[in-house]
Protein backbone atom coordinates (compact mmCIF):
# COMPACT_ATOMS: atom_id res chain seq x y z
CA UNK A 1 0.00 0.00 0.00
CA UNK A 2 1.25 3.31 -0.53
CA UNK A 3 1.55 5.80 2.06
CA UNK A 4 -0.01 9.43 0.87
CA UNK A 5 0.27 11.03 4.20
CA UNK A 6 3.25 13.28 3.56
CA UNK A 7 1.87 14.16 0.30
CA UNK A 8 0.61 18.11 0.36
CA UNK A 9 -3.10 18.98 -0.47
CA UNK A 10 -3.88 21.77 -2.83
CA UNK A 11 -6.26 24.40 -1.55
CA UNK A 12 -9.67 25.15 -3.23
CA UNK A 13 -10.23 28.67 -3.70
CA UNK A 14 -14.12 30.86 -4.52
CA UNK A 15 -13.84 31.03 -8.68
CA UNK A 16 -14.25 34.54 -8.18
CA UNK A 17 -10.66 34.66 -6.89
CA UNK A 18 -8.96 33.21 -10.23
CA UNK A 19 -6.01 35.73 -10.92
CA UNK A 20 -6.93 37.11 -14.49
CA UNK A 21 -5.66 34.61 -17.27
CA UNK A 22 -5.03 31.88 -14.82
CA UNK A 23 -8.04 29.31 -15.95
CA UNK A 24 -5.99 29.42 -19.46
CA UNK A 25 -1.90 29.60 -18.36
CA UNK A 26 0.15 26.59 -18.33
CA UNK A 27 1.54 25.10 -15.17
CA UNK A 28 5.02 25.13 -14.63
CA UNK A 29 7.33 24.18 -11.59
CA UNK A 30 8.20 26.33 -8.88
CA UNK A 31 9.15 25.00 -5.74
CA UNK A 32 10.04 21.75 -4.13
CA UNK A 33 7.18 20.19 -1.97
CA UNK A 34 9.46 19.39 0.62
CA UNK A 35 10.70 23.18 0.57
CA UNK A 36 7.19 24.24 1.92
CA UNK A 37 6.57 22.73 5.25
CA UNK A 38 3.15 23.41 7.00
CA UNK A 39 3.09 26.21 8.09
CA UNK A 40 5.19 27.73 5.80
CA UNK A 41 5.23 30.99 3.34
CA UNK A 42 7.31 31.26 0.78
CA UNK A 43 8.21 33.84 -2.13
CA UNK A 44 8.35 32.67 -5.78
CA UNK A 45 9.21 34.41 -8.58
CA UNK A 46 8.79 33.53 -12.29
CA UNK A 47 9.01 36.16 -14.83
CA UNK A 48 9.21 39.01 -12.15
CA UNK A 49 6.08 38.19 -10.82
CA UNK A 50 6.00 37.40 -6.98
CA UNK A 51 3.82 34.40 -5.93
CA UNK A 52 3.13 33.45 -2.77
CA UNK A 53 3.15 29.97 -1.56
CA UNK A 54 1.46 29.21 1.88
CA UNK A 55 1.07 26.05 3.58
CA UNK A 56 -2.51 25.95 5.17
CA UNK A 57 -4.04 23.36 7.05
CA UNK A 58 -6.53 23.51 4.08
CA UNK A 59 -3.05 23.03 2.01
CA UNK A 60 -0.67 25.26 -0.43
CA UNK A 61 -2.33 28.15 -1.86
CA UNK A 62 -0.79 30.63 -3.88
CA UNK A 63 -1.64 34.23 -4.56
CA UNK A 64 0.12 37.59 -5.20
CA UNK A 65 2.31 38.51 -3.02
CA UNK A 66 1.57 41.95 -1.94
CA UNK A 67 -0.62 42.70 0.67
CA UNK A 68 -4.13 44.00 -0.08
CA UNK A 69 -3.87 47.17 1.81
CA UNK A 70 -0.62 48.86 0.64
CA UNK A 71 1.33 45.59 -1.28
CA UNK A 72 3.69 44.68 1.55
CA UNK A 73 5.15 41.30 0.80
CA UNK A 74 3.05 39.27 2.78
CA UNK A 75 5.62 36.25 2.49
CA UNK A 76 7.47 37.77 5.51
CA UNK A 77 4.50 38.04 7.33
CA UNK A 78 3.13 34.88 9.67
CA UNK A 79 0.88 32.30 9.02
CA UNK A 80 -1.55 30.83 11.42
CA UNK A 81 -4.08 28.54 9.85
CA UNK A 82 -5.55 29.91 6.71
CA UNK A 83 -4.74 34.06 8.68
CA UNK A 84 -1.56 35.50 7.13
CA UNK A 85 -0.65 38.28 8.82
CA UNK A 86 1.15 41.37 6.85
CA UNK A 87 4.36 42.63 8.44
CA UNK A 88 3.24 46.39 7.54
CA UNK A 89 0.83 47.60 9.32
CA UNK A 90 -0.69 44.01 11.01
CA UNK A 91 -3.68 43.63 8.67
CA UNK A 92 -4.91 40.11 8.31
CA UNK A 93 -6.44 38.44 5.87
CA UNK A 94 -7.68 35.12 5.25
CA UNK A 95 -6.67 33.05 2.44
CA UNK A 96 -9.24 30.47 2.48
CA UNK A 97 -12.14 33.00 1.45
CA UNK A 98 -9.92 36.00 0.66
CA UNK A 99 -11.55 38.60 2.68
CA UNK A 100 -9.33 40.48 4.92
CA UNK A 101 -9.93 39.53 9.16
CA UNK A 102 -8.81 42.55 10.49
CA UNK A 103 -8.40 45.56 8.75
CA UNK A 104 -5.35 47.81 9.49
CA UNK A 105 -6.08 50.79 12.10
CA UNK A 106 -4.76 53.29 9.34
CA UNK A 107 -7.90 52.30 6.63
CA UNK A 108 -7.10 51.50 3.37
CA UNK A 109 -7.97 48.76 0.53
CA UNK A 110 -9.35 45.62 1.65
CA UNK A 111 -8.55 42.43 -1.35
CA UNK A 112 -11.54 43.90 -3.27
CA UNK A 113 -9.98 47.03 -3.43
CA UNK A 114 -13.28 48.19 -1.11
CA UNK A 115 -11.39 51.39 1.16
CA UNK A 116 -12.42 50.99 4.85
CA UNK A 117 -11.53 54.22 6.71
CA UNK A 118 -9.04 54.91 9.34
CA UNK A 119 -10.22 52.86 12.68
CA UNK A 120 -11.43 54.91 15.51
CA UNK A 121 -12.31 53.30 19.10
CA UNK A 122 -16.45 52.30 19.32
CA UNK A 123 -17.87 54.96 21.12
CA UNK A 124 -15.49 57.76 19.66
CA UNK A 125 -16.77 59.45 15.95
CA UNK A 126 -15.46 58.70 12.23
CA UNK A 127 -11.90 60.20 11.52
CA UNK A 128 -12.39 61.54 8.44
CA UNK A 129 -10.02 60.79 5.43
CA UNK A 130 -7.49 64.65 4.91
CA UNK A 131 -9.07 65.35 1.30
CA UNK A 132 -5.88 65.75 -1.07
CA UNK A 133 -4.79 63.57 -3.24
CA UNK A 134 -3.74 60.75 -1.12
CA UNK A 135 -7.44 59.91 -0.41
CA UNK A 136 -8.24 60.36 -3.76
CA UNK A 137 -5.83 58.22 -5.06
CA UNK A 138 -7.18 55.63 -2.28
CA UNK A 139 -11.01 56.07 -3.93
CA UNK A 140 -9.92 55.43 -7.27
CA UNK A 141 -8.04 52.47 -6.80
CA UNK A 142 -10.13 49.78 -7.70
CA UNK A 143 -8.49 45.77 -8.02
CA UNK A 144 -8.79 43.07 -6.58
CA UNK A 145 -5.50 42.50 -5.39
CA UNK A 146 -6.03 39.01 -3.84
CA UNK A 147 -5.60 36.94 -7.03
CA UNK A 148 -5.09 33.25 -6.98
CA UNK A 149 -3.56 30.54 -9.02
CA UNK A 150 -4.06 27.06 -9.51
CA UNK A 151 -1.94 24.99 -8.03
CA UNK A 152 -0.81 21.03 -8.42
CA UNK A 153 1.80 18.83 -7.55
CA UNK A 154 3.31 16.89 -9.59
CA UNK A 155 7.06 14.28 -9.32
CA UNK A 156 7.72 16.51 -5.52
CA UNK A 157 7.43 19.79 -7.79
CA UNK A 158 4.90 22.64 -6.57
CA UNK A 159 3.37 23.34 -10.00
CA UNK A 160 1.06 27.16 -10.22
CA UNK A 161 -1.06 28.01 -13.51
CA UNK A 162 0.71 31.85 -13.87
CA UNK A 163 -0.05 33.73 -17.42
CA UNK A 164 2.83 34.98 -18.87
S1 LIG B 1 0.60 46.81 3.76
FE1 LIG B 1 -0.20 45.09 4.74
S2 LIG B 1 -1.38 45.82 6.37
FE2 LIG B 1 -0.62 47.57 5.34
Amino acid sequence: MTDTTSVPRVAAFRPRLLAPGAADADYRPVLAADDLPPGALIRVTVNEQDVLLAHTPNGIYAVDDRCPHMAAPLSIGVLDGCIVACPLHNGRFDLESGDPAQMPTTGGLDPDGVYHPTWSPPGSPDKPEPPGKKAEARRLTRIRRFRYYPVRIRSGQIEIALPD
